[in-house]
């Protein structure tokens, strides 16, 4: 295959006033490859809630930029920098959402690479991306599977297994059915644990239920959805907790923690007042709470050896797929906040 010169792009322009729906597709020249890098032909990509909030700017620091979004995607190795020895032409990959976040915590350095933010993201057809920031793809994956795992599946991988191991046998809350938490609700089936999921809706908790989680709250019919936790597990409250909630759920989520239990705390989707004695209640119950920041290309590695070892349950939760030109769309689905997992775009025809 000879290189390619162009690869078509979305961009959102800077001044945006209509969020999303200013996203166009430009035609970008191919940049010539480093000797370290790799260019790659994306396949498929997946949206991620931070593309929806960058692209609507509440999410902060690109006010105004010119953004090029996307920070997830599958795709295959057309050609090699000559530096490069450990990829060759038709391996399939992800980059890493922080391309140089190479393992251990996140700094501000490998946090500034994170793609689709300041740099340059990967809704485009062809991109290069330093060699050492790819992850090779589970083998059984399609492309579309495959562009679910960069910052969704590896933020919930990190939840679980970054730090305080979750066990077989531990019991785990999941917040929502969104894309970090169906795949939190699929490690931790994996991992053998008790898996409660809260929902917004029973046509959702029907599929975290197929999924293999055990116990289920609708938080709209039941509110106080912390004391159904603490029903559910005779008292005691659960090991962790994967908070996507923010503000209007953290406190709640806390409160269904066992002594010495761990918060994750990953997103930010909704607002409340926090009650005075949340101070109280981290300290007399001793609770870990850990902010997650995605993951690191060592901790993607050892996400896909666990996802090759069980692939019965760790078939990627896809909602919808939407191909290139139909992007606004695909964001207009994520924002209505009716899907389950995953909503993939597919970039360029297999
Ligand atoms: N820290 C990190 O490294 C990291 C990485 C990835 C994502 N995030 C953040 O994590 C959050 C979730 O991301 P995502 O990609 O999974 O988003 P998503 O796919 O859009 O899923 C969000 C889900 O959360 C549930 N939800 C919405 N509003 C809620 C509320 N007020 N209370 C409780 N649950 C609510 C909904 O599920 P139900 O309808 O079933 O309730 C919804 O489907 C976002 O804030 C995102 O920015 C952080």
């Amino acid at each position: 295959m000879s290189p390619p010169k162009i690869s078509r792009q979305y961009l959102l322009p800077a001044g945006r006033k209509d969020g999303y729906g200013n996203l166009t597709i430009v035609e970008v020249e191919v940049p010539k490859l480093k000797v370290t890098e790799v260019l790659v032909k994306v396949h498929a990509a997946s949206l991620q809630y931070r593309d929806l909030s960058r692209a609507n700017e509440f999410y902060g620091g690109l006010k105004g930029r010119e953004v090029i979004p996307g920070s997830d995607m599958a795709g295959e190795v057309i050609s090699v920098g000559e530096d490069v020895t450990e990829w060759k032409v038709g391996d399939r990959v992800c980059a890493n959402f922080c391309p140089t976040h190479l393992y251990g915590d996140a700094t501000d350095t490998t946090l500034e690479g994170a793609l689709g933010g300041v740099v340059p993201g990967v809704l485009t057809e062809y991109r290069s991306f330093p060699s050492q920031s790819l992850v090779r793809i589970p083998a059984h994956f399609s492309y579309q599977q495959a562009a679910t795992l960069p910052c969704a599946a590896l933020t919930a991988y990190n939840a679980l297994h970054g730090r305080k191991q979750i066990k077989a046998g531990d019991t785990v809350l999941i917040l929502g059915t969104g894309g970090v938490s169906i795949w939190a609700l699929q490690f931790a089936v994996t991992s053998g644990a008790t898996v409660i999921v809260t929902s917004s809706s029973d046509e959702k908790l029907k599929i975290a239920q197929r999924l293999g989680a055990k116990h289920l709250i609708n938080y709209r019919n039941i509110p106080d959805w912390e004391e159904e936790v603490l029903k559910l597990t005779n008292g005691v409250g659960v090991d962790h907790v994967v908070e996507v909630g923010g503000q209007g759920t953290l406190y709640k989520s806390i409160k269904s923690a066992r002594i010495g239990g761990s918060v994750a705390v990953i997103g930010i989707l909704s607002q409340s007042d926090f009650p005075k004695d949340i101070f109280h209640v981290v300290i007399y119950r001793a609770i870990e709470l850990r902010g997650i920041l995605i993951g690191s290309v060592a901790l993607f590695r050892d996400m896909v050896r666990l996802i090759e070892a069980n692939p019965e349950k760790t078939t990627p939760v896809i909602d919808k797929v939407f191909t290139f030109e139909d992007g606004v769309a695909a964001y207009a689905h994520l924002e209505s906040q009716k899907h389950v997992g995953k909503i993939v775009i597919q970039v360029s025809k297999d």
